[in-house]
């Protein structure tokens, strides 16, 4: 494939902080999506998909991530610890994750969803329904693509050539969510960074 060099590339932890600083900048950035989203975490909480840095604000508590890529974990469990929160990382598959039900008070996925297809999505997030513990917390962020090209011409570019082959409308990531994790979802839509990329917050409490 055209673009699977610079996919590669992206693996190591070094560059993949390097595109995300550029690609992250300027406009509205994703600290305020975070800080709506993340900033109240509390407890065990899994990070679902966590890539090689802490993005999100840190929870009070226990912070596990979980990721596919051995070298992204190795990073992502060395950061510093801090007085109010201890770091630890798993290598698996967020459409198999490998711990019982009801073991976490809160579960997020930060940019993950784009990267799996319909049927992993689903599972994921089944999955992370699954190791909920009765009233905690699932947050999804994801990117989405604009329904149609004119709406935002950049943004279907970068959508187009993003490692995540799988970059769904904000209608279509709803519907699977809703199917796959069916309760009362609280949803955000806006737009962020320089090339006014849009994304989608979704919070639900589990019954
Ligand atoms: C765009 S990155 C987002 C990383 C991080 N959440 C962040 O916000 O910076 C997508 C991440 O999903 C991970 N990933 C892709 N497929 C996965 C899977 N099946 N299970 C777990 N993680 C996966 C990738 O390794 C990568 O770290």
């Amino acid at each position: 494939m055209a673009w699977s060099w610079l996919y590669r590339t992206l693996e190591s932890p070094r560059v993949y902080n390097a595109v995300q600083r550029v690609l992250g900048a300027g406009g509205e950035t994703l600290d305020g999506v975070y800080r709506r989203g993340f900033g109240e975490s509390r407890g065990t909480v899994l990070d679902v998909g966590c890539g090689p840095v802490r993005d999100a604000p840190v929870p009070t508590g226990r912070l596990v991530g979980l990721d596919v890529n051995p070298q992204y974990i190795v990073r992502y469990a060395s950061a510093r610890d801090d007085a109010s929160c201890t770091t630890l990382g798993v290598v698996a598959s967020a459409a198999a994750v490998p711990f019982a039900d009801m073991s976490f008070d809160e579960c997020h996925t930060v940019a993950v969803l784009h990267h799996l297809d319909d049927e992993l999505a689903g599972r994921a997030i089944a999955e992370m329904v699954r190791v909920l513990k009765p009233g905690g917390r699932l947050a999804l962020f994801d990117m989405v693509r604009p329904e149609r090209f004119r709406d935002g011409p950049l943004a279907s570019i970068l959508c187009a050539l993003d490692r995540g082959e799988h970059v769904r409308t904000a209608a279509r990531l709803e519907r699977l969510v809703r199917e796959h994790g069916p309760g009362d979802w609280k949803i955000e839509s806006f737009r962020y960074a320089w090339p006014r990329l849009q994304g989608v917050l979704m919070i639900l409490r589990k019954p």
